[in-house]
């Protein structure tokens, strides 16, 4: 039972500390305690605690953060949709995408093209896009038409010898060839993390990313980024897409839009997007998707006073070279007996543990050890999180160096304990 927090740390209810090496999960940048951002919610409950987006109405602080995300993300994405949540906003995106090629006369232009491994959320459009068996076995998904490409992650899917270019070339072919066979004008769009996360911090095979964004405009195949774990900062540039060179036509957002204190999700998109939409709804018929607590003003108005304390604060520029050292930091760890793989990029690291470095092969069943080394990291009063056997870190973008060197060294005692308990154990 976690009841309190303060800067990069939270507090049991027995009031023992821990480093918040997870963020929560991986959203709250600005740390546990940020007074602007109570202060930003009280004035607005105020003010206008809620109001909604429906039948021509507005307000201030979801037009005035509309605005800031436009100023922040790429040029070429400058329309705002808000929801409360990643997962609906992937929802939605599927739904904007599909309404826009019945729009466009093009109906049979449906298909998501994502990754095996990829999270994309849970309810039923974006859970069918995430890539990951639990999240799809006994909820009849997917349910919408989407194929899941090879998981771009060269230590568990390259194949013996094969190098990184190799590995990168053969999944644009793999992708090049799945368009083909299933037509590009059946294909609507192509969503993925810039660096996937939650399964498992895999960053991107070099020159993965410009050959997607190629593939996707040969074949008029929208580009999604979702960066609703890369966004402002994380990886140390300001997106996931600025990160690894590409722009897409649609970008999503959420978690370290208002650190994670309210909740909400914001959809960036191309004018050319939301143009064939709007100007088409008189002829086929009003754009009929829209939320409650879509825009919300209290979670607006914090999500702006975020962005703002991020900028001030240069918390992407701390990111990076905080990033940099925590990198740097558990790199060390390559040469431990458990570690197979330590990757990441920026504020987001993963050290995968394996039963045999050499071979790679995993625990079995996989995870058994992964959650040894999460409990352990309870006792050392560090919270990582751990996916299967690999061990994420993402602590919040406020972090000082010596922050940082307390979490790899914290995180050196909780893989050294659990080698010993391992082996104690048998
Ligand atoms: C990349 C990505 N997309 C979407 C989601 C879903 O967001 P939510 O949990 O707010 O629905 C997540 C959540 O972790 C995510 O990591």
């Amino acid at each position: 039972m976690i009841s309190r927090g303060e800067g990069i740390h939270v507090y049991d209810e027995a009031g023992k500390q821990y480093i918040e090496g997870l963020s929560g999960l991986w959203s709250v940048g600005v740390g546990f305690s940020e007074p602007r951002l109570v202060e930003a919610a009280h004035k607005q409950m105020q003010a206008l605690p809620y109001y909604h987006s429906f039948a021509h109405k507005a307000h201030e602080p979801s037009i005035r953060l509309a605005e800031k995300l436009v100023e922040m993300t790429p040029e070429g994405l400058d329309r705002v949709f808000f929801t409360s949540s990643g997962s609906e906003a992937n929802d939605t995106v599927v739904k904007m995408v599909w309404f826009m090629n019945n729009a466009l006369g093009r109906p049979e232009k449906k298909k998501f093209l994502a990754r095996t491994k990829g999270y994309h959320g849970i309810t039923v459009a974006s859970g069918s896009l995430t890539g990951l068996p639990y999240n799809h076995m006994h909820f009849d998904l997917p349910a919408i038409p989407v194929m899941h490409l090879t998981c771009p992650h060269h230590y568990r899917f390259g194949q013996e010898d094969e190098s990184e270019a190799d590995f990168t070339a053969r999944l644009l072919k793999e992708a090049e060839e799945v368009i083909e066979r299933e037509g590009p004008e059946t294909i609507a769009a192509f969503i993925g993390e810039p660096l996937m996360a939650a399964g498992g911090v895999m960053p991107p095979p070099e020159g993965y990313w410009p050959g997607i964004e190629a593939l996707c405009r040969k074949h008029d195949i929208l580009l999604v980024s979702d960066e609703v774990i890369c966004g402002f900062g994380r990886l140390g540039s300001s997106f996931g897409c600025v990160h690894y060179g590409f722009t897409p036509d649609i970008m999503v957002t959420s978690k370290q839009l208002t650190s994670s204190y309210m909740p909400l999700a914001a959809i960036v998109f191309s004018k050319k997007v939301y143009d064939a939409i709007a100007d088409n709804t008189a002829r086929i018929g009003t754009f009929g998707h829209g939320f409650t607590a879509s825009g919300h003003p209290v979670a607006t108005a914090v999500g702006l006073e975020n962005l703002h304390i991020i900028e001030e604060r240069d918390l992407i520029g701390n990111a990076a070279r905080m990033g940099a050292r925590m990198q740097d930091g558990l790199r060390a760890y390559a040469d431990h007996p458990l570690v197979g793989e330590v990757r990441g990029a920026g504020l987001i690291a993963g050290l995968e543990l394996v039963a045999d470095k050499a071979t790679k092969r995993p625990f079995d069943p996989v995870g058994r050890v992964g959650l040894m080394a999460f409990e352990t990291g309870h006792e050392e009063g560090l919270i990582c999180r751990n996916v299967g056997d690999t061990l994420a870190l993402c602590p919040p973008m406020i972090v000082t160096e010596t922050d940082v060197d307390e979490i790899v060294a914290r995180m050196g005692r909780i893989l050294d304990r659990t080698a010993e308990r391992l082996a104690r154990e048998g």
